[in-house]
């Protein structure tokens, strides 16, 4: 097959929004952009055209897509119920990285839900891409455009790198703006569970619910409790070739660690994701220095590009500095824990990773 690439940089371009609804239509798969990540997307009322997709990334079968809809309204066709302060807070919220699951109607094809009878719902805050979902007139299932296993695609260079030949068309608008993907939040419950952290934090969640939970599994990957309530945390994800190890603490107790351990890993290609400004300590002592960008957010928007540069670099161990600081933390965290598989050295003993991410959270 081969793959075409359009770029659209305007809603109005009602030319290039037809073609690419056009695709879906006829049960095609296209790559669109979101504000957190590509997506790789088919006609989700189409059960042929989304077994395409497991396809295409290699996909587990029982890991459940995300269906993205344009406008709020449209969910009361595809699930059974909204509850009262999800509504409210998906109204108040929504275009958003924000995924909520909700109990869903039969249209919903099993192979979308992989067997489950919830779905994911979401409002892409992405102009161009809710106008080809509304040209399409059907709800659009996409999980992130990278091969299972591979980090999600930022760019439209990356979806290139792992679904050329693939896949029938990719809409680049440019660089994602989050960089890391939505906030998943199971509203199907009595208490609303925050199963994957991105850029939606439960404080932006909290004005409306007495209570909000995070799930265990989002930060401490080897927790057993309970049954995986998100199939996706079960697998390994954002997986670089390097050995990834995140050092987390304040900037100059990290800064000092880096550099000890980095010196000591003679005879290996070594490199540095920096969260700090000043990365000239780091340079002597490494092969490859990044820097992911002073805040979180910042981070959040390269990390995913930045994993695959040190593959490209063919970086053999990467230390990746983590100075968690505000609501963005638990999204990178959960997305560098995992990078890393659990690999994972804190500097200061008196400030565990878990203690502002146990169950129960309010
Ligand atoms: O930002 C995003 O959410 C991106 C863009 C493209 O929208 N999509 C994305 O999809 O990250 P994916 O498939 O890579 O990740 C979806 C996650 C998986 O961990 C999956 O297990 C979980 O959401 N999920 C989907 N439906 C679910 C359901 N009904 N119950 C529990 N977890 C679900
Ligand atoms: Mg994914």
């Amino acid at each position: 097959m081969k793959t075409e690439y359009i770029t659209i940089t305007d809603e109005r371009d009602s030319e290039s929004i037809q073609k690419a609804a056009a695709v879906l239509k006829r049960g095609g798969l296209v790559a669109l952009p979101t504000e957190t990540v590509y997506g790789l997307g088919a006609n989700a009322l189409d059960a042929q055209a989304v077994h395409k997709i497991f396809a295409a990334k290699g996909r587990p079968a029982d890991n459940p897509l995300i269906v993205h809809i344009a406008d709020f309204d449209d969910i009361y066709s595809y699930v059974e119920e909204v509850p009262p302060r999800a509504e409210a807070a998906m109204r108040a919220l929504c275009p958003a990285p924000l995924t909520g699951i909700f109990r869903k109607k039969a249209c919903i094809p099993d192979v979308v839900s992989a067997g489950l009878d919830t779905v994911g719902v979401r409002i892409p805050d992405q102009a161009v891409t809710r106008a080809v979902i509304r040209a399409a007139g059907v709800p659009v299932a996409a999980p992130s455009a990278n091969r299972s296993g591979k980090p999600s695609p930022t760019t439209a260079a990356h979806v290139k790198e792992d679904m050329d030949g693939r896949i029938d068309l990719v809409v680049d608008c440019g660089p994602c703006a989050v960089g890391i993907e939505s906030t998943v939040v199971d509203f199907s419950g009595e208490v609303p569970v925050i199963l994957r952290p991105g850029r939606i934090g439960p404080a932006e969640l909290k004005p409306f619910f007495p209570r909000i939970e995070v799930d265990r599994r989002t930060i401490d990957l080897s927790s057993a409790q309970g049954p995986v309530r998100s199939p996706g945390m079960k697998y390994k994800h954002y997986a670089p070739d390097a050995e990834v190890y995140v050092v987390e603490g304040s900037e100059e107790a990290t800064c000092a660690k880096i550099v000890e351990l980095a010196r000591k890993s003679h005879g290996r290609r070594i490199g540095i994701l920096a969260q700090q400004e000043d990365g000239r300590a780091f340079e002597t002592c490494a092969d490859v220095v990044f820097h992911g960008g002073r805040t979180l957010e910042e981070y959040a928007a390269h990390l995913f590009d930045l994993l695959r540069r040190f593959d490209e670099e063919k970086a053999d161990v990467v230390f990746a500095q983590l100075i968690p600081a505000g609501d963005m933390a638990l999204a990178v965290r959960n997305r560098l824990y995992r990078a890393a598989a659990n690999r994972i050295i804190r500097t200061e003993e008196d400030r565990p990773a878990m203690e502002e991410t146990k169950e129960g959270t309010q």
